[in-house]
């Protein structure tokens, strides 16, 4: 059988949203009253998308500090490289930002086949803003890139994902480890961009 390429992608890109709706639906039992959130995300302007983040921003902070990772401490502070928070199909349809710390300098410019240095953490926070207008926090996604040779099955990734009140959901050094095991299986679909994918294009910072 002759299957072309815009078939596999499709293919690939059906089993990754379900596996990440899958995971998202797991992860609704910590998270009190998102269920409602993911079935009907509001419909947002860029400009109403930043003014939910800002009067959230404090409260989610907070919430992913009670962590008390090293990691992720003032994440806010870094480079963001989204000009708005955008939705995210693979993210239970959660309004997404993507961060990079210092280390990870080439995150927006890499080029095929090039990678990040060890040291980088990417974080993603989210929220959630249903068409009723209820807002909330959602989880904190982040990955951290370990020196070489630490974990070859990742890559030497290392996904992570708190919860809104702070509290582990899974670490794949650590605590549940299976249970954040799916992310790289999806981020491998990206692997000729050191499993990064990247913002969609039309929220990218001009660089
Ligand atoms: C079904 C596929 C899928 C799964 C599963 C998945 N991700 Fe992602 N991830 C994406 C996509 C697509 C993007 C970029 C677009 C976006 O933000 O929606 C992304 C972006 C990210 C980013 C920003 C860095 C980048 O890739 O550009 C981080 C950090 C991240 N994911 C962490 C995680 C963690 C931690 C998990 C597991 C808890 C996870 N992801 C599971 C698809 C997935």
């Amino acid at each position: 059988m002759i299957v072309s390429h815009r078939q596999v992608l499709g293919i690939a890109a059906v089993l990754a949203i379900s596996g990440f709706v899958l995971h998202a639906a797991s992860a609704q039992t910590k998270d009190q009253d998102a269920h409602l959130a993911i079935e009907n995300p509001a419909d947002l302007t860029k400009e109403q998308a930043q003014k939910h983040y800002q009067s959230l921003i404090r409260r989610m902070s907070r919430g992913y500090a009670a962590a008390q990772m090293d990691l992720i401490r003032n994440y806010q502070n870094w480079p963001l490289f989204n000009d708005a928070p955008y939705i995210s199909a693979t993210h239970g349809q959660r309004y997404v930002n993507s961060y990079a710390n210092r280390m990870a300098h080439n995150y927006g410019t890499l080029q095929e086949g090039e990678e990040l240095p060890a040291g980088s953490v990417l974080a993603k926070d989210s929220m959630t803003v249903t068409d009723e207008g209820n807002i909330h926090p959602g989880a904190l996604f982040v990955m951290e890139k370990l020196p070489e040779g630490t974990n070859p099955e990742t890559a030497d990734w290392r996904y992570i994902m708190v919860m809104p009140d702070g509290s582990l959901f899974g670490d794949t050094m650590g605590f549940r480890a299976s249970e954040v095991d799916y992310c790289h299986v999806c981020h491998e679909a990206v692997a000729d961009r050191d499993y990064t994918f990247y913002v969609p294009e039309e929220y990218r910072v001009a660089e």
